[in-house]
Parts: structure tokens; sequence; C-alpha cells
């Protein structure tokens, strides 16, 4: 019997998972973003090699059920995917596949792959979803779980990103991709707050993707953080501005990451500085 099937919680009428960590010190973090297309994926990636390069064990977990393409972006085609896990018919031990690229063994992670065109993780009862955070959770060998999200404001994925313990929003200068970064700061703060725990309230930090410069993207952030603190009352922190670089869709095309082909590229630098502040 799969790990997964044993766990209790949560219990029907209790949707809201426990923010708690693991005893182990484990820490999950989810990248999120109202809009799509805006980096969740190639970030995610990212971050996890920036992570484990720093010395992290490192799981990386595909939540885009509908539109999974972190093995895409990486090139993989893993024999078994999350949607076997969540229908019982693997365990994570089975699905999970680590990324080890030769040229960068020090940056090796290991990935919970998704699957592009499977019934997505919206339709899924939270029941589930929960079971499967308490699973992930219970995992030996890992430091950081990193949740790459769906993009938008289904149940499953505003239960995701209540569940974490640093949420990073991510958004482009683009008023369409604020304006719906803004729509899941609210409703994460809504989701946080409707539960009992005040105490453990959630580290919400935001990353301005694919800018000019980064006084642009701080420019953004302020726009945006702005907001959030006249109508939310509290204002989500700065995880990091990443500038746009013809060597993001460069290195996606080769099917690779971009600390393995272009370390020295600019978005290279901003995503070592994001990881680095994400760890402070
Ligand atoms: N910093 C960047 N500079 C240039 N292009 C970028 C950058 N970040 C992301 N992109 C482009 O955006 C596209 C969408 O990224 P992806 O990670 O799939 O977004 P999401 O997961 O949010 O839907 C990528 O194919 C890539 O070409
Ligand atoms: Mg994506």
């Amino acid at each position: 019997m799969m790990d997964m099937t044993q766990s209790m919680y949560p219990v029907p009428g209790d949707p809201l998972p426990p923010a708690v960590r693991a005893p182990s010190g484990l820490r999950m973090i989810a990248v999120a973003s109202g809009k799509g297309g805006v980096g969740k994926t190639w970030l995610s990636i990212a971050l996890a090699q920036g992570l484990a390069l720093r010395g992290k064990r490192v799981l990386l977990v595909d939540c885009d059920l509908g539109l999974a393409n972190i093995d895409i972006q990486l090139g993989l085609m893993p024999p078994h995917d999350l949607a076997a896990v969540l229908v019982g018919r693997r365990s994570l031990k089975d699905v999970i596949i680590t990324h080890a690229p030769a040229a960068l063994p020090n940056g090796a992670f290991d990935i919970l792959p998704g699957r592009s065109g499977a019934a997505s993780l919206a339709v899924l009862d939270l029941a589930i979803l929960g079971r499967l955070l308490d699973a992930i959770r219970r995992l030996q060998g890992y430091d950081t779980v990193l949740l790459d999200l769906g993009a938008g404001i289904d149940p499953a994925t505003r239960f995701l990103a209540a569940a974490v313990d640093t949420l990073l929003v991510v958004s482009t200068d683009e008023p369409t991709a604020l304006a719906d970064a803004y729509a899941v700061l609210k409703l994460q703060a809504r989701d946080r707050r409707a539960r009992d725990d005040r105490a453990l309230d959630a580290d919400v930090r935001l990353v301005i993707n694919q800018c000019s410069s980064a006084a642009s993207g701080r420019r953004t952030y302020a726009v945006l953080a702005r907001a959030c603190g006249t109508f939310l009352g509290k204002a989500p922190s700065l995880a990091g501005i990443v500038r746009r670089d013809g060597r993001v869709p460069e290195s996606i095309r080769r099917q690779t990451t971009i600390l393995l082909r272009h370390p020295n590229a600019q978005a290279a630098e901003d995503v070592g500085r994001l990881v680095d502040a994400l760890l402070r």
C-alpha cells in the first residue's frame, strides 16, 4: 500500500492544509502567477538548480497537470507522472526522477513530473491534494520542495498556494499580468486568514520577470506593492527581479538550463541573486 493513501489529512469539510513545516525543517516554496506565460516553469527549474548548487536537496514538483512542461523544458521523457500517483497507481518514489546533468553534477535535483493533457488538478478533490502534500512532506532526503503551480486561481492552485511556507508570485510588467498577480495575492491572503492559526503567516514575495532593466522591475514591484498595502493591508516583499534575456528562450529551445548553458547571462545572475535572497 502506498504511503499517500494512508494519510488522514485533510478531513472532509476542512479544505485548508496545514501550513506547518515538517519536523525535519523541510521548506515548501510555491511558484505562482495569475497570468500564464510569465515564466514560472522556467524560473522554477532555474531556482531548483540554483538551490542545488548551494547545497540544498531539492524536489521540484510539476503541479501544472493540465499544461505540465518541466519535462519538456528539460528534454526529459519521464516514464511515470504525478497523475499516476493521484489515481493511486504509482507511489511517489516510483515517479520521481533525478535530473543530474553531467556538466553540472552539483546542480542535480529531483523532479516529480506532471503530465500534459492529463485531467487538470483543478478538477481534483482537494482532499487528495492534501494527502499528496502530506506524502511529499514525509519524503526523506529533501530540505526544499518547489511547487511549479499552474497559472490562475482555480481551487487546487489556491489550495497549494495557501499551504506552503513561501509563496513566490511571478509577474511581468504587463498590466494584465500585474492585475492577475494582484488577484492571486488577494485570494492567498483571504485563504490564509480563513485558517485558524494566524501565527503561521506565510512568507509571500514577488518576482518581477522579463523586465527591461532592474530599475523598471523595481518600479513595477512598487506599483503592485502599493496596491497590496492599500487594499490588502500588507505588501509582499520583493523576492527579486529577473531581466528579459534572449538566452532564456534559447536555452529552453535547447532543452537545457540557463545555469548550465549560460551561467553568466543576465537572467542567470538575477536568478543567483534571487536564490541567495531566498536562503537569507
Ligand atoms: N527572463 C526571461 N527572459 C526572456 N524570456 C523569458 C524569461 N522568462 C521567461 N521567458 C519566456 O517566457 C516563456 C514562458 O515561460 P514559462 O516558464 O513556460 O511560463 P509559465 O510557466 O509561467 O507559463 C518561455 O518560453 C521563455 O521563452
Ligand atoms: Mg508553466
